[in-house]
C-alpha cells in the first residue's frame, strides 16, 4: 500500500536542494514514485516532484487528467526550449507554497525527455499544460520555486504568512 508523504512547506531550506540524477531503477524508486502518487492526489495537486517530499532525487509524478486518473511518471526529466516558442502564461500554484497562485511565462514548446521506472528512454514534445507543468516541476529538482519568478516583495510577504501558519501550529 502507498503512503501518503510529507510535503514540505516553503521556506524550508531543503526545497532549496538540488536532486541527484536516478541510477538505480529498483523496487524502491517505485514505491517512492506510488507513495508520491498518493500524495499529489490526496493533495489534489496536478504535480510533484521528489524533493518536495524531502527525497533529493530527480523523480517527478504528475496527472494533468481532467478525471485523474492519469498519472505520468518521469525519471529523470530534462527539457530543451525549442527556437520557436512563444510565452504561455499560467496561473500557476504549487503544493509547497499553499494559498499561492501567481500567473508566469513559460516557453510553450520544448524537446521533453525522460527514462521510466525501468530505465527506458523516451521524448516527446508535449503542448500546453503539460509544457508549463514540467518546466515548475523540473525547477523543484533544481531547487527553484515560484517564489522565485516574482517580486522580492511578494515573495517576502508570502514567506511571512507561512512562517506565521507554521509557527501557530
Ligand atoms: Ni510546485
Amino acid at each position: 500500500m502507498a503512503k501518503k508523504l510529507k510535503i514540505l512547506i516553503f521556506p524550508d531550506p531543503r526545497l532549496r536542494k538540488v536532486a541527484k540524477k536516478v541510477i538505480k531503477f529498483d523496487k524502491s524508486l517505485e514505491i517512492l514514485a506510488n507513495d508520491m502518487l498518493k500524495t499529489m492526489y490526496e493533495a489534489n495537486g496536478i504535480g510533484l516532484a521528489a524533493t518536495q517530499v524531502d527525497f533529493h532525487v530527480r523523480l517527478v509524478v504528475m496527472d494533468i487528467s481532467e478525471d485523474r486518473n492519469d498519472p505520468k511518471i518521469f525519471v529523470n526529466p530534462m527539457y530543451q526550449v525549442l527556437d520557436n516558442y512563444k510565452l504561455y502564461e499560467f496561473e500557476e500554484g504549487c503544493l509547497s507554497i499553499p494559498g499561492f497562485n501567481e500567473i508566469i511565462s513559460r516557453p510553450d514548446k520544448i524537446e521533453l525527455t525522460w527514462q521510466d521506472l525501468t530505465g527506458k528512454e523516451h521524448k516527446d514534445y508535449p503542448e500546453g499544460l503539460l509544457t508549463v507543468c514540467i518546466q515548475h516541476e523540473i525547477d523543484h529538482l533544481d531547487g527553484k520555486l515560484m517564489v522565485d519568478y516574482v517580486s522580492a516583495l511578494k515573495r517576502d510577504r508570502v514567506r511571512k504568512r507561512l512562517l506565521k501558519e507554521l509557527n501557530r501550529k
